[in-house]
Protein backbone atom coordinates (compact mmCIF):
# COMPACT_ATOMS: atom_id res chain seq x y z
CA UNK A 1 0.00 0.00 0.00
CA UNK A 2 1.32 3.13 -0.68
CA UNK A 3 2.95 5.75 1.60
CA UNK A 4 3.38 9.79 1.24
CA UNK A 5 5.02 12.47 3.15
CA UNK A 6 4.03 16.16 3.23
CA UNK A 7 5.17 19.30 5.15
CA UNK A 8 2.71 21.87 4.94
CA UNK A 9 3.40 25.47 6.53
CA UNK A 10 1.23 27.11 8.82
CA UNK A 11 0.25 30.65 8.04
CA UNK A 12 -0.74 34.27 9.67
CA UNK A 13 -4.15 35.82 9.22
CA UNK A 14 -3.98 39.68 8.56
CA UNK A 15 -7.87 39.62 8.33
CA UNK A 16 -9.08 37.19 10.48
CA UNK A 17 -11.09 33.54 11.21
CA UNK A 18 -13.54 34.91 13.55
CA UNK A 19 -17.24 33.49 14.16
CA UNK A 20 -18.41 30.53 11.96
CA UNK A 21 -21.71 30.27 10.39
CA UNK A 22 -21.20 25.91 11.24
CA UNK A 23 -18.56 25.08 13.08
CA UNK A 24 -18.08 21.52 12.52
CA UNK A 25 -17.23 22.18 8.35
CA UNK A 26 -15.75 25.79 9.19
CA UNK A 27 -18.19 27.97 7.33
CA UNK A 28 -16.38 31.35 8.18
CA UNK A 29 -19.01 34.51 8.97
CA UNK A 30 -16.38 36.39 7.24
CA UNK A 31 -13.28 36.58 4.62
CA UNK A 32 -10.21 36.34 6.03
CA UNK A 33 -6.83 36.81 3.87
CA UNK A 34 -3.31 35.17 5.53
CA UNK A 35 0.27 35.50 4.78
CA UNK A 36 1.56 31.54 4.16
CA UNK A 37 4.80 30.94 6.48
CA UNK A 38 7.87 29.19 5.80
CA UNK A 39 9.80 27.92 9.01
CA UNK A 40 6.85 26.75 11.66
CA UNK A 41 5.94 23.76 9.24
CA UNK A 42 4.27 20.29 10.29
CA UNK A 43 5.55 17.06 8.56
CA UNK A 44 3.38 14.04 7.75
CA UNK A 45 3.63 11.13 6.77
CA UNK A 46 0.38 8.79 5.81
CA UNK A 47 0.30 5.38 4.95
CA UNK A 48 -2.77 3.70 3.95
CA UNK A 49 -3.77 0.20 5.03
CA UNK A 50 -5.99 -2.41 3.78
CA UNK A 51 -9.23 -1.85 4.27
CA UNK A 52 -11.13 -1.86 7.69
CA UNK A 53 -7.76 -2.00 9.18
CA UNK A 54 -8.00 0.30 12.27
CA UNK A 55 -6.23 3.90 12.34
CA UNK A 56 -2.73 4.40 13.96
CA UNK A 57 -1.93 7.80 15.21
CA UNK A 58 1.70 8.68 15.92
CA UNK A 59 3.74 11.92 17.22
CA UNK A 60 7.60 12.92 17.67
CA UNK A 61 8.37 15.86 19.75
CA UNK A 62 11.04 18.04 17.87
CA UNK A 63 14.24 16.27 17.00
CA UNK A 64 12.63 13.38 19.27
CA UNK A 65 10.91 9.51 18.43
CA UNK A 66 7.63 8.59 17.20
CA UNK A 67 5.18 7.53 19.97
CA UNK A 68 1.67 6.96 19.94
CA UNK A 69 -0.70 9.93 20.59
CA UNK A 70 -2.14 10.60 23.15
CA UNK A 71 -5.87 10.39 22.94
CA UNK A 72 -7.11 13.71 22.15
CA UNK A 73 -4.98 14.53 19.49
CA UNK A 74 -5.34 11.21 17.85
CA UNK A 75 -9.37 11.34 18.18
CA UNK A 76 -9.75 14.88 16.33
CA UNK A 77 -6.78 13.08 13.29
CA UNK A 78 -9.21 10.13 12.94
CA UNK A 79 -12.32 12.13 12.94
CA UNK A 80 -10.66 13.87 9.59
CA UNK A 81 -9.60 10.79 8.27
CA UNK A 82 -13.32 9.50 8.78
CA UNK A 83 -14.32 12.51 6.58
CA UNK A 84 -11.53 11.70 3.77
CA UNK A 85 -12.63 8.15 3.75
CA UNK A 86 -16.01 9.74 2.80
CA UNK A 87 -14.59 12.47 0.65
CA UNK A 88 -12.91 10.51 -0.94
CA UNK A 89 -14.83 6.90 -1.15
CA UNK A 90 -12.17 4.85 0.37
CA UNK A 91 -12.12 1.97 3.29
CA UNK A 92 -8.45 2.24 3.79
CA UNK A 93 -7.09 2.21 7.62
CA UNK A 94 -4.20 4.31 7.83
CA UNK A 95 -1.08 4.91 9.45
CA UNK A 96 -0.08 8.35 10.29
CA UNK A 97 3.05 10.35 11.98
CA UNK A 98 3.47 14.14 12.67
CA UNK A 99 6.03 16.24 13.76
CA UNK A 100 5.78 19.89 13.85
CA UNK A 101 8.84 22.18 13.24
CA UNK A 102 8.30 24.03 16.27
CA UNK A 103 7.97 23.01 20.28
CA UNK A 104 4.16 21.83 20.46
CA UNK A 105 4.50 24.11 23.87
CA UNK A 106 5.61 26.98 21.97
CA UNK A 107 2.30 28.56 22.07
CA UNK A 108 2.09 28.35 18.19
CA UNK A 109 -1.35 27.19 16.45
CA UNK A 110 -0.02 23.99 14.97
CA UNK A 111 -3.89 23.10 13.66
CA UNK A 112 -3.86 24.93 10.71
CA UNK A 113 -0.14 23.16 9.36
CA UNK A 114 -1.36 19.84 10.90
CA UNK A 115 -4.76 19.31 8.96
CA UNK A 116 -2.94 21.07 5.75
CA UNK A 117 -0.83 18.26 6.04
CA UNK A 118 -2.77 15.50 7.21
CA UNK A 119 -5.10 16.41 3.95
CA UNK A 120 -2.31 16.52 1.50
CA UNK A 121 -0.34 13.68 2.54
CA UNK A 122 -3.38 11.51 3.20
CA UNK A 123 -4.86 12.35 -0.99
CA UNK A 124 -1.56 11.24 -1.84
CA UNK A 125 -1.62 7.82 -0.04
CA UNK A 126 -4.71 6.79 -1.80
CA UNK A 127 -2.94 8.14 -5.13
CA UNK A 128 -5.32 11.00 -5.65
CA UNK A 129 -3.84 14.25 -7.03
CA UNK A 130 -6.43 16.82 -6.37
CA UNK A 131 -6.54 20.46 -7.56
CA UNK A 132 -5.88 23.32 -5.14
CA UNK A 133 -9.37 23.96 -4.58
CA UNK A 134 -10.62 20.43 -4.00
CA UNK A 135 -7.45 20.40 -1.39
CA UNK A 136 -8.13 23.37 0.27
CA UNK A 137 -12.12 22.35 0.61
CA UNK A 138 -10.83 19.28 2.40
CA UNK A 139 -8.92 20.53 4.62
CA UNK A 140 -11.35 22.89 5.70
CA UNK A 141 -13.45 19.61 6.42
CA UNK A 142 -11.07 19.07 9.85
CA UNK A 143 -12.88 21.76 11.31
CA UNK A 144 -10.06 23.98 11.43
CA UNK A 145 -10.77 26.21 9.07
CA UNK A 146 -7.17 28.02 8.64
CA UNK A 147 -6.29 24.66 7.37
CA UNK A 148 -7.82 25.82 4.30
CA UNK A 149 -5.43 28.71 3.47
CA UNK A 150 -2.21 26.14 4.58
CA UNK A 151 -2.60 24.34 1.30
CA UNK A 152 -1.31 27.42 -0.81
CA UNK A 153 2.08 29.22 -0.36
CA UNK A 154 2.21 33.07 -0.76
CA UNK A 155 -0.59 35.15 0.25
CA UNK A 156 -3.87 33.68 0.42
CA UNK A 157 -7.26 34.48 0.51
CA UNK A 158 -10.51 32.41 2.01
CA UNK A 159 -13.69 34.50 0.64
CA UNK A 160 -17.03 33.79 2.37
CA UNK A 161 -19.03 33.07 -0.78
CA UNK A 162 -21.83 30.48 0.69
CA UNK A 163 -23.05 30.18 -3.19
CA UNK A 164 -19.67 28.39 -3.72
CA UNK A 165 -19.61 25.11 -2.13
CA UNK A 166 -16.29 24.16 -1.72
CA UNK A 167 -15.96 27.33 0.14
CA UNK A 168 -12.30 26.97 -0.44
CA UNK A 169 -9.21 29.23 0.09
CA UNK A 170 -7.13 30.90 -3.37
CA UNK A 171 -4.06 32.67 -3.54
CA UNK A 172 -3.73 36.29 -4.14
CA UNK A 173 0.21 36.54 -4.46
CA UNK A 174 2.79 34.30 -4.72
CA UNK A 175 5.76 34.64 -1.56
CA UNK A 176 8.41 36.26 -4.04
CA UNK A 177 5.80 39.45 -5.06
CA UNK A 178 6.58 40.93 -1.25
CA UNK A 179 8.85 38.86 0.87
CA UNK A 180 7.53 39.93 4.45
CA UNK A 181 9.01 38.93 7.66
CA UNK A 182 7.15 37.27 10.75
CA UNK A 183 8.89 37.62 14.10
CA UNK A 184 7.34 35.88 16.51
CA UNK A 185 7.55 36.94 19.99
CA UNK A 186 6.58 34.12 22.33
CA UNK A 187 5.66 35.54 25.55
CA UNK A 188 3.59 32.05 26.43
CA UNK A 189 4.31 28.12 26.63
CA UNK A 190 1.98 25.63 27.10
CA UNK A 191 -1.37 24.97 25.44
CA UNK A 192 -3.76 28.02 25.56
CA UNK A 193 -7.03 28.05 28.13
CA UNK A 194 -9.82 28.59 26.00
CA UNK A 195 -9.82 26.63 21.86
CA UNK A 196 -10.82 28.91 18.96
CA UNK A 197 -13.32 26.69 18.45
CA UNK A 198 -15.04 28.20 21.75
CA UNK A 199 -13.59 31.37 20.38
CA UNK A 200 -15.80 31.11 17.57
CA UNK A 201 -18.63 29.86 19.39
CA UNK A 202 -18.67 32.68 21.33
CA UNK A 203 -17.94 35.62 19.50
CA UNK A 204 -21.26 36.28 17.70
CA UNK A 205 -22.26 37.04 21.65
CA UNK A 206 -19.80 39.79 21.66
CA UNK A 207 -21.87 43.24 20.97
CA UNK A 208 -18.65 44.18 19.21
CA UNK A 209 -19.23 41.65 16.61
CA UNK A 210 -21.66 43.65 14.20
CA UNK A 211 -19.42 46.56 14.63
CA UNK A 212 -16.36 44.47 12.90
CA UNK A 213 -18.31 43.18 10.42
CA UNK A 214 -19.59 46.42 9.24
CA UNK A 215 -15.39 47.53 9.03
CA UNK A 216 -14.35 44.23 6.92
CA UNK A 217 -15.27 45.20 3.53
CA UNK A 218 -12.94 48.07 3.91
CA UNK A 219 -10.03 46.11 5.47
CA UNK A 220 -10.03 43.60 3.41
CA UNK A 221 -9.75 45.67 0.35
CA UNK A 222 -7.16 47.63 2.05
CA UNK A 223 -5.16 44.65 2.55
CA UNK A 224 -5.73 43.49 -0.88
CA UNK A 225 -3.99 47.05 -2.19
CA UNK A 226 -1.39 46.63 -0.05
CA UNK A 227 -0.23 43.20 -0.78
CA UNK A 228 -0.94 44.01 -4.57
CA UNK A 229 1.49 47.64 -4.24
CA UNK A 230 3.96 46.17 -1.48
CA UNK A 231 2.85 48.64 0.72
CA UNK A 232 3.56 47.69 5.07
CA UNK A 233 2.94 51.85 5.97
CA UNK A 234 -0.80 51.04 4.78
CA UNK A 235 -1.19 47.12 6.03
CA UNK A 236 0.47 47.58 9.24
CA UNK A 237 -2.28 49.66 10.88
CA UNK A 238 -5.00 47.50 9.32
CA UNK A 239 -3.18 44.20 10.81
CA UNK A 240 -2.96 45.74 14.01
CA UNK A 241 -6.92 47.21 14.08
CA UNK A 242 -8.04 43.69 12.82
CA UNK A 243 -5.81 41.64 15.57
CA UNK A 244 -6.94 43.99 18.43
CA UNK A 245 -10.72 43.73 17.33
CA UNK A 246 -10.50 40.18 17.46
CA UNK A 247 -9.37 40.21 21.02
CA UNK A 248 -12.03 43.12 21.92
CA UNK A 249 -14.46 41.20 20.98
CA UNK A 250 -12.60 37.72 23.16
CA UNK A 251 -12.49 39.62 26.03
CA UNK A 252 -16.86 40.91 25.59
CA UNK A 253 -17.71 37.60 24.77
CA UNK A 254 -20.10 35.86 27.34
CA UNK A 255 -18.42 34.25 28.65
CA UNK A 256 -15.07 36.70 28.23
CA UNK A 257 -12.17 34.86 26.81
CA UNK A 258 -8.61 36.67 28.10
CA UNK A 259 -5.86 35.35 25.13
CA UNK A 260 -3.18 38.53 26.43
CA UNK A 261 -0.89 38.87 29.58
CA UNK A 262 1.56 41.79 30.59
CA UNK A 263 4.23 40.81 27.78
CA UNK A 264 1.54 40.64 25.24
CA UNK A 265 0.83 44.62 25.95
CA UNK A 266 5.14 44.89 26.56
CA UNK A 267 5.21 44.13 22.82
CA UNK A 268 3.03 46.02 21.82
CA UNK A 269 4.33 49.32 23.26
CA UNK A 270 7.89 48.43 22.32
CA UNK A 271 6.77 48.13 18.64
CA UNK A 272 5.29 51.46 18.70
CA UNK A 273 8.23 52.56 20.11
CA UNK A 274 10.14 50.75 16.79
CA UNK A 275 8.15 52.53 14.59
CA UNK A 276 8.39 55.86 16.45
CA UNK A 277 12.66 55.12 15.74
CA UNK A 278 12.11 54.72 12.13
CA UNK A 279 11.94 51.03 11.37
CA UNK A 280 8.97 49.71 9.70
CA UNK A 281 7.30 46.62 11.87
CA UNK A 282 3.21 45.70 13.32
CA UNK A 283 1.99 43.34 15.58
CA UNK A 284 -0.82 40.72 14.91
CA UNK A 285 -1.83 38.28 17.27
CA UNK A 286 -4.31 34.68 16.92
CA UNK A 287 -6.36 33.20 19.27
CA UNK A 288 -3.63 33.42 22.34
CA UNK A 289 -0.72 35.70 24.07
CA UNK A 290 2.02 35.75 21.58
CA UNK A 291 2.70 38.78 19.32
CA UNK A 292 3.99 37.86 15.63
CA UNK A 293 5.84 40.92 14.54
CA UNK A 294 5.33 41.43 10.48
CA UNK A 295 8.39 43.75 9.27
CA UNK A 296 10.46 43.71 6.05
CA UNK A 297 13.83 41.85 5.91
CA UNK A 298 16.02 45.30 6.23
CA UNK A 299 14.66 45.67 9.24
CA UNK A 300 14.42 42.11 10.56
CA UNK A 301 17.58 42.54 12.89
CA UNK A 302 17.19 45.55 14.50
CA UNK A 303 13.37 44.23 15.39
CA UNK A 304 14.49 40.85 16.51
CA UNK A 305 16.95 42.00 18.41
CA UNK A 306 14.84 44.36 20.44
CA UNK A 307 11.76 41.93 20.73
CA UNK A 308 14.43 39.16 22.25
CA UNK A 309 15.35 42.41 24.90
CA UNK A 310 11.49 42.82 25.59
CA UNK A 311 10.75 41.57 29.15
CA UNK A 312 8.56 38.64 29.06
CA UNK A 313 9.50 37.67 25.66
CA UNK A 314 11.31 33.79 26.10
CA UNK A 315 11.85 33.31 22.23
CA UNK A 316 11.87 35.43 19.38
CA UNK A 317 10.79 33.10 16.25
CA UNK A 318 12.05 33.83 13.00
CA UNK A 319 9.82 33.12 10.07
CA UNK A 320 8.97 34.37 6.45
CA UNK A 321 6.38 34.37 3.84
CA UNK A 322 6.87 30.86 2.21
CA UNK A 323 5.62 29.04 -0.95
CA UNK A 324 3.52 26.33 0.25
CA UNK A 325 3.55 22.63 1.00
CA UNK A 326 6.20 20.37 0.47
CA UNK A 327 4.30 17.49 -1.16
CA UNK A 328 7.60 15.33 -1.94
CA UNK A 329 8.71 15.39 1.93
CA UNK A 330 10.98 12.70 3.65
CA UNK A 331 9.10 9.70 5.15
CA UNK A 332 8.95 9.71 9.08
CA UNK A 333 8.79 6.00 9.12
C1 LIG B 1 -7.54 33.54 15.42
O1 LIG B 1 -10.67 27.41 13.82
O2 LIG B 1 -8.85 27.77 12.07
O3 LIG B 1 -6.20 32.05 14.15
O4 LIG B 1 -7.94 25.36 14.22
O5 LIG B 1 -7.12 26.60 16.24
O6 LIG B 1 -6.09 27.06 14.01
P1 LIG B 1 -7.30 26.59 14.76
O7 LIG B 1 -8.30 27.71 14.52
P2 LIG B 1 -9.36 28.02 13.42
O8 LIG B 1 -9.47 29.59 13.69
C2 LIG B 1 -8.44 30.45 13.43
C3 LIG B 1 -8.53 31.60 14.35
C4 LIG B 1 -7.46 32.65 14.19
C5 LIG B 1 -7.68 33.53 12.98
C6 LIG B 1 -7.29 32.98 11.64
O9 LIG B 1 -6.31 32.22 11.52
O10 LIG B 1 -7.95 33.37 10.66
Amino acid sequence: MSKASVRAPSNIAFIKYWGAEDLARAVPVNPSISMTLAACVSHSTVEALPPGETDQVLVAEEGGALSPAGPGFSRRVTEHLSVLRRECGSRAGFRVATRNSFPSSAGIASSASGFAALTLATTRALGLTLPGKELSRLARLSGSGSASRSVFGGYVEWPQDLADEALAAAPIATATHWPLCDLIALVETGAKEVSSLDGHRRAATSPHFAARLSELPRRLELVRQAIRERDLALLGPVLEEEAVELHLIAMSSRPPIFYWNPATLAVLARVRELRAAGLGAWCTMDAGANVHVITEPRDEAAVAAALGDTPGVTRVIHDRVGDGPELDAPHLF
